[in-house]
């Protein structure tokens, strides 16, 4: 892009936000390479060599993003002792939401009942949940609403077309969850927030179909066009480049060096990228948090999931400095630095 993208920092004036519960839910059905290798032409050795992806969830039949969002937010809340009836700002960042309206966060207010939380949804793919976390962020540091709830949340399996290698082995389910605060100790603080797009790249990676511009008709039905397609080696390279670039403009902005940072949580889309922007930043290995062997590209709920895992583990410890970074369809990418 021609200008620089904004990087939010802390604006003098402004009340500063923490971050004072995490929570994550996952399917209980695991899909393994073993598995895929009984559906498409594929082997355990090619993912795993290419990925890193050993296994993913599942949503069973009926279980919606809605459901698997309530379920994490409702621990996030826990974790914060936060009553759902007390949450002003409910926002879920998701490309697989249950209908196209309403927003898929209206179907958590009513589930978790949040019934004095403006509710809606923020679509940036993979990147959606710093972008969830912007938007809250800024709403809480003006003083327009005294909370949020974010959430990100997908169910994938709906919109990954099981007979294309290229992409059904890299995909899963889930969703992870924070609930957002005025900083009042300092702890959980989000120093630095910064977001882009590049609208050009647009067709990378999307879901081409069940849209206005392409709806799903008898005639078009067998082409899975409401499924998603990805130029994965054009995207990798950008996920790579977008990431990098991201995670040093958010390191600035928090006025940290990369050797301030002691724990990064990345988007987890692929080991490969991981390690690339890793040794590109001059990050070490075991200051990174993994857990793609687990769960595959959950899109939106994966940095989300992924926090709350180093959270409850103790990887993430008081006073770390954590980088945040992510990449996705449109193209997006995001970066934050949180003390936390
Ligand atoms: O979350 C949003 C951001 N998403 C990403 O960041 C994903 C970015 N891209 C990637 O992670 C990687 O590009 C992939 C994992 C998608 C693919 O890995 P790659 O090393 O870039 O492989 P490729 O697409 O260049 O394909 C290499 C070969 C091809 O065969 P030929 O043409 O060389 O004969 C593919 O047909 O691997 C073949 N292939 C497979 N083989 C076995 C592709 N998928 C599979 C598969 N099993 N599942």
């Amino acid at each position: 892009m021609t200008a620089p993208h904004p990087t939010s920092s802390q604006i003098p004036g402004l009340r500063s936000v923490r971050i004072a519960g995490t929570g994550s839910y996952l399917p209980e059905k695991v899909l393994t390479n073993n598995d895929l290798e009984k559906m498409v032409e594929t082997s355990d050795e090619w993912i795993t060599t290419r990925t890193g992806i050993k296994e993913r969830r599942i949503a069973a039949e009926g279980e919606l993003t809605s459901h698997l969002a309530a379920k994490a937010g409702l621990k996030a809340l826990e974790m914060a002792a936060l009553d759902p009836a007390d949450i002003d700002m409910l926002i879920v960042s998701t490309i697989t939401p249950d209908t196209i309206t309403p927003a898929t966060a209206c179907h958590v207010q009513s589930q978790i009942g949040a019934t004095r939380a403006v509710a809606f949804d923020v679509s940036a793919a993979c990147s959606g949940f710093l972008f969830a976390m912007e938007v809250a962020k800024n709403a809480i540091a003006t003083g327009a609403v005294r909370n949020a709830l974010i959430i990100g949340a997908e169910k994938l399996s709906a919109f990954v077309n099981w007979t294309d290698r290229n992409t059904c082995v890299l995909f899963g389910d889930g969703a992870g969850a924070a609930v957002l605060l005025p900083s009042e100790n300092g702890e959980g603080r989000v120093l630095s927030c910064h977001l882009g797009s590049d609208g050009r790249q647009a067709e990378l990676l999307h879901i081409p179909g069940g849209g206005a511009a392409c709806p799903i008709t008898m005639d078009n039905a067998d082409r899975h066009l409401a499924t998603l397609t990805m130029q994965g080696r054009e995207v990798f390279k950008h996920a790579v480049n977008a990431m990098r670039r991201a995670a040093e403009t958010a390191i600035q902005g928090a006025g940290l060096q990369t050797t301030d940072i002691q724990l990064v949580i990345p988007h987890q889309a692929n080991l490969r990228i991981i390690e690339a922007i890793s040794e590109r930043l001059g990050l070490a290995s075991e200051n990174v948090f993994v857990n793609l062997d687990k769960y595959g590209n959950t899109s939106a709920a994966a940095i989300a999931i992924a926090m709350d895992e180093a959270n409850r583990s103790g990887a993430m410890k008081s006073g770390d400095n954590v980088l945040l970074m992510a990449f996705g369809a449109g193209l997006t990418w995001a970066s934050a630095v949180i003390r936390w």
